[in-house]
């Protein structure tokens, strides 16, 4: 399997510890089985999540101490616009402390209760945040995506005659807005083609309905249009960025993904009366516009990281990494999302241990079994996150595949440490016909998956 060459060589490193396995048990049972909820100090490596956890570069550590603290017109405000209005096109943004702040601020202000909002897969903060404004999130991922085997160059692709079904059926005068996610996330890190991208801005801007793009990983989406879709292997990234934002009204942006930073976001929007509503409650709840709820510090490392996530050398490697992970694991015998997308990998638990059914959630199985076995921490993306009530009839509607997701932090792991995965999970094949099921004791009504408790079965 080939392991790509970094492009980068280390500065400064944070030490990171082992427990023992008789400690790796008492921490998550004192987590009530929940690996949110293991103090990241007893985590070997941490592949929960790759949103904020990546490493900067000197010259985002740099841009630390250059930011501008002033509460008004920071400097470091109008480099980030500077980066946001060429890479991404908008006409009007405004900083959020992170992703969901842009995804709670839209939604506040356009969904009304029996509202719907599509998109080829949701994030659960997205569909969290529709849900509790009354709206109706809708994933509509093209055929094939629901099945973990099926190879597909751009698996995040919408359905585009389901969309048309949809905005028949439901009528464009209840859909507020449109979304796409690129890349995919909840359906495997997956790319959206930019043909795709075409056809569903064509529908929605013909209905009307106004195009939001999820774009937090949008610098990998673009790097897979251009190894992957005819015509685009001699364009920049960036060119391909605001090629597909062109075809868009706005954009909701965690920069703790492809903006290489800890924690910042935006909001970019093109409608000017929308803009205005969105600046109010922005000061509302979040801070003054050009901070949202960010220090001046942190749009400084954002600009730049922004600048960093769209270089070729970065994102080849990358990817690279990625798929790595993945076809290893494959090899291993794992039934993993095919093909490797970009920023995870994704097992589809429900398959690696059919003994298990999925009201006993096989993804928290695999998820504790990895911890207690190498200290590695993955997260469940099945039935505890996405499964929910049906508010007519009260069923539970579970999701298409139990997956538990491998996210692979930005510029962080060797190759040491992604094999020390791969060994891991190897002694786990062994020995998964032995895994038990999972009851939940408690969980709250949204997000449920963050702060649930568990038990063995
Ligand atoms: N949209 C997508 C596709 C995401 O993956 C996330 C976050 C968000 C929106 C929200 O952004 O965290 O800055 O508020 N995903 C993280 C993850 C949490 O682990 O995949 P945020």
């Amino acid at each position: 399997m080939e392991y790509p060459e970094e492009p980068f060589r280390i500065k400064s490193v944070q030490p990171i510890q082992r427990l023992t396995a008789a400690e790796r048990i008492s921490a998550l049972t004192k987590a009530d089985y929940n690996i949110f909820m293991v103090p990241a100090d007893n985590v070997y490596i941490d592949m929960l999540t790759d949103s904020g956890t990546g490493a900067m570069s000197s010259a985002q550590w740099a841009g630390i101490m250059n930011g501008d603290e002033s509460y008004a017109g920071a400097t470091s405000f109008y480099r980030l616009k500077e980066v946001v209005e060429r890479v991404f096109g908008f006409e009007h943004f405004v900083p959020t402390h992170q992703g969901r702040a842009a995804e709670h601020i839209l939604s506040g202000i356009l969904v009304k209760p029996g509202n719907v909002v599509p998109s080829n897969t949701h994030f659960d903060t997205t569909e969290a945040n529709i849900r509790v404004c009354g709206g109706r999130p809708v994933n509509l991922g093209a055929s094939g995506t629901s099945s973990a085997a099926q190879q597909h160059p751009f698996k995040g692709n919408m359905d585009l005659a389901a969309l048309r079904r949809l905005i028949e059926e439901t009528g464009a005068e209840n859909i507020p807005y449109g979304m796409v996610t690129i890349t995919d996330n909840a359906g495997g890190g997956q790319p959206v083609s930019m043909e795709n991208l075409r056809g569903i801005s064509e529908i929605y801007r013909s209905q009307g309905i106004p195009f939001f793009i999820d774009a937090c990983r949008y610098a990998e989406n673009a790097y897979f249009i251009k190894q992957r879709e005819a015509g685009y292997a001699d364009k920049s990234i960036e060119t391909i960025a605001r090629e597909f934002f062109s075809l868009a009204d706005g954009a909701t942006m965690s920069g703790k993904k492809d903006g290489l930073v800890n924690i910042g976001g935006f909001l970019a929007v093109n409608d000017r009366e929308l803009f205005t509503d969105i600046r109010n409650t922005l000061i509302l709840k979040e801070g003054f516009p050009t901070y949202g709820g960010l220090a001046g510090r942190d749009m400084e490392a954002m600009a730049q990281g922004l600048e960093e996530g769209l270089d070729e050398n970065y994102l080849e490697y990358r990817i690279k990494q990625t798929a790595y992970l993945g076809e290893s694991l494959a090899a291993l015998g794992v039934p993993v999302v095919k093909p490797i997308g970009g920023h995870a990998i994704y097992i589809d638990a429900g398959a690696f241990l059919p003994h298990i059914p999925v009201e006993e959630f096989p993804g928290i199985s695999l998820v504790s079994e990895l911890y207690l076995e190498g200290g590695v921490r993955g997260v469940e993306l099945g039935s505890v996150a996405f499964a929910h009530q049906d508010p007519d009839n009260g069923q539970w509607r579970h999701p298409p595949m139990e997956l538990v997701r491998l996210a692979i932090p930005r510029r962080v792991y060797t190759r040491a440490h992604l094999d020390h995965v791969l060994a891991s999970m190897e002694n786990i094949v062994e020995r998964k016909s032995t895994l038990r099921g999972y009851k939940i004791t408690w969980a709250p009504e949204h997000l449920r998956h963050f702060t649930a408790r568990f038990a063995p079965l």
